[in-house]
């Protein structure tokens, strides 16, 4: 029997789980990998963490770093150490990494100094802010691996314009995947409208974790902001709380902020059932933009700039950043669309995001790519 392929994905932060889910599967159905998860720890709380793999039904990690909290240097110094270690242990064929998290950027360092072939999921994303952490992750990550799995044509133009079209593969969407393998179990397994006892669209999910959002000042005022927007549209704002968030609340009254009501951090199911019953989703996040986009949800993105556009550009999300008359503007837009999104929005998501098979594409790629006399480095 010819020799299985070592692949090693690194994850760490609660949005890598979620993509590392279909990889998974799709790996172990081409029957030729030895699939191992390194986990860096970066995310260790039990809602953060393993919820996900038990949930997603993927295998717990071989490996787990445990390295915690602590400043970008720090976090992503100690997380490269202890993966040039195993690295330098198992020599894997190659590292798997996924979307702009410290683990992300680490992961992708220590595999490019000692010469073990990476693939970065979710390459090409560019918000053009370099204040964003995860915006120096994305371009280094990209710039050091050997194979960029891209899920949107606006992810291969950005690639084109650094040089790295070559490289690059389009591939639609991990997350579009994720979406389409859980919904209906959502649908039939997830109690939480009961538990909160939250009627379809008669509420709002809101989410906020980006640092230039949770900062005493920046929070309060957009709390404060949408809980007044909450009150005239007359529904309740449910907010999930990260545990950065949490830091923060913890010195505020949260009692001036009556339409919002704080929940524990959520599982996918949950997460995923509470998107497609709300009636608008305002985040900070990158995933669930299009996690609303795809459950058929509007969005408003507490942001100045988004990897996704082309949510924007079909009117089904809306960029409002902090100021306060944007957002009201933006709840009075998507508070009067009526009915769920037009036929072909859907198709034109289909265009943009696939259909649910980039697991499977990433996967046959990766291996054509691995076989190749050129591109083996072993
Ligand atoms: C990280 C990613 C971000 C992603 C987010 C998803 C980077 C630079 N950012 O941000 O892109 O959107 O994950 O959640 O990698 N904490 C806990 N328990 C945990 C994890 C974190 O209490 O299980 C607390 C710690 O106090 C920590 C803070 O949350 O200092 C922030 O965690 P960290 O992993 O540094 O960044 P995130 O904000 O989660």
């Amino acid at each position: 029997m010819a020799d299985l392929i070592t692949i090693f994905s690194v994850v760490g932060a609660r949005p890598q789980f979620i993509k590392l889910a279909p990889i998974v599967h799709a790996l172990q159905r081409t029957g030729v990998v030895n699939h191992q998860i390194l986990h860096t720890g970066q995310h260790y709380d039990e809602n953060m963490s393993s919820v996900f793999f038990d949930e997603l039904d993927i295998p717990r990690p071989d490996v787990d770093l445990g390295v915690g909290s602590g400043s970008h240097a720090v976090q992503t110094a100690a997380m490269m150490v202890k993966l040039e270690e195993v690295y330098q242990r198992e020599r894997p064929d190659a590292v798997l990494v996924y979307g702009d998290t410290n683990s992300t950027l680490a992961a992708a360092l220590a595999a490019a100094k000692i010469h073990i072939p990476i693939a970065h999921v979710e390459a090409g994303l560019r918000s053009f802010n370099r204040d964003m952490p995860e915006e120096i992750n994305r371009i280094v990550t990209d710039h050091c691996s050997d194979r960029l799995y891209v899920p949107t044509v606006t992810g291969m133009r950005n690639l084109k314009n650094e040089n790295l079209l070559e490289r690059s593969v389009l591939t639609g969407d991990v997350m579009r995947d994720v979406v389409e393998n859980n919904r209906k179990q959502a649908e039939s397994k997830s109690r939480i409208l009961e538990e909160h006892k939250l009627c379809p669209d008669g509420f709002g999910l809101l989410t906020l974790h980006r640092p230039v959002n949770t900062t005493a000042e920046a929070l309060r005022h957009l709390l404060a902001t949408l809980d007044r927007n909450a009150r005239a549209h007359k529904i309740t704002m449910v907010l999930p709380v990260h545990p950065r968030t949490l830091a923060i609340l913890n010195s505020m009254t949260l009692t001036d902020f009556r339409a919002i009501r704080f929940i524990e951090p959520l599982a996918y199911l949950d997460m995923i059932r509470l998107v497609g019953a709300a009636r608008v989703v305002v985040t900070d996040s990158g995933g669930l933009q299009k996690e609303a986009a795809f459950l058929g949800t509007y969005c408003i993105t507490v942001r100045e700039e988004t990897e996704w556009t082309e949510t924007v550009e079909m009117g089904i999300n809306v960029l409002v950043g902090t100021d306060a008359d944007q957002i009201n503007a933006a709840f009075d837009k998507v508070m009067s669309n009526a009915g769920p999104f037009a036929a072909t929005v859907f198709q034109e998501l289909d265009k943009q995001y696939g259909v649910g098979d980039a697991a499977t594409v990433i996967a046959q790629d990766l291996l054509t790519w691995l076989n190749g006399k050129d591109c083996r480095k072993l």
